[in-house]
């Protein structure tokens, strides 16, 4: 089925929306004819962050599930063959998925696709109400004590990451604190969405490099990396898990529903990976939790209703997109 340009790049834009690693956006499209293809630009994967290209893959994965809704907005159905190839960075474009289109029907969850965003701060306390709200494939963690050790244990996982200073220039390059940053708007992450006063946005870069040594050397720097006073802000944690095998890009699909699921709850979403890429918080945490065996946990995520706006979003242009 041939669909117009004017329809291909509003779906593409608002596939665009997708929650990224580091808001590196890698996903890329191109059109030929009636079929579409999703490329991931390894190039601007994280070389220290995600060496094997999981989250790369993951987060392309988002973004075609966010292509599949926006499509099936317009009563598209996309049939969805995958690649499985390898997304480690540094290898310039690389396959992901071919989608053959056809008449479908519309998946009413295109319309959180504007409204999920993420929300790096404390969250309002009041109740959730999750209506009843389960996957298969996420625990849910309501009680206090859980939350408390998550919380915790998300502190040490961080903090032991950001012992690497290749792992925290990495981090500090896809930052956007200066709003002259010529990416500013376009990708990472900007002074609002880090939810940064304007002097903690000066001292960042500073911290994360130069001075993170001798702040160690003084045992400040695990407070540094805190996020344990807002993280109990958050009424609800989900555990997402998936098949230990399962190509990242289905995870990243899967992944893409459960936020905006939670968005059509009203809740917004502050990932802690940190707690899954740490192999031992991954297995503390699948112990304590009972996650099954052959599961890996993909991300933890706090969720609550946040209180204030979502911040304005960066994102690439179409020309970065559409190859
Ligand atoms: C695989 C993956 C891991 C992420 N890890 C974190 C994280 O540890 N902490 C965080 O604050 N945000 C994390 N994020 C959220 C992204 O930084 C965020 O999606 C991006 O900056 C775009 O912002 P938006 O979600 O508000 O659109 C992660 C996103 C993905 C897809």
């Amino acid at each position: 089925m041939l669909i117009s340009q004017y329809i291909f790049e509003q779906c593409v834009m608002r596939a665009g929306l997708a929650p990224t690693v580091h808001n590196t956006q890698p996903a890329r499209w191109v059109r030929d004819g009636d079929a579409l293809s999703l490329f991931c630009d390894t190039n601007v994967g994280l070389t220290v962050g995600d060496p094997t290209g999981r989250d790369a893959a993951l987060s392309c994965g988002a973004v075609l599930e966010a292509m599949v809704l926006a499509l099936s907005a317009h009563h598209i159905a996309a049939q969805v063959t995958l690649t499985d190839t390898d997304t480690a960075p540094g290898q310039g474009l690389v396959a992901v998925a071919h989608l053959t289109l056809s008449q479908g029907d519309t998946d009413g969850l295109h319309r959180q696709l504007e409204t999920r965003f993420t929300w790096r701060a404390g969250f309002a306390d009041q109740p959730v109400q999750l209506f009843g709200w389960t996957r298969d494939d996420t625990r849910l963690v309501f009680d206090q004590p859980a939350r408390a050790w998550l919380a915790e244990r998300n502190d040490f996982a961080s903090h032991e990451i950001m012992q690497e200073a290749a792992f925290r220039r990495e981090l500090v390059d896809w930052m956007r604190l200066d709003p002259q940053h010529p990416r500013a708007g376009l990708d990472g992450m900007d002074r609002a969405s880090m939810h940064m006063t304007n002097s903690e946005a000066f001292a960042a870069p500073y911290v994360l490099t130069n001075f993170w040594p001798i702040l160690s050397l003084f045992r400040q720097t695990r407070k540094l990396a805190s996020e344990a006073e807002a993280t109990l802000t958050s009424p609800v944690i989900a555990l997402f898990y998936r098949d230990e095998f399962e190509n990242s890009a289905i995870s990243g699909r899967a992944y893409m529903r459960l936020c905006l699921e939670a968005a059509s709850l009203g809740l917004a979403g502050w990932p802690m990976a940190a707690l899954s890429d740490c192999a031992q918080t991954h297995q503390e945490t699948c112990e304590r939790f009972g996650i099954p065996a052959g599961q890996r946990l993909v991300q933890a995520i706090r969720f609550g209703v946040p209180t204030g706006q979502a911040p304005i979003r960066a994102r690439r242009p179409l020309h970065e997109t559409l190859r």
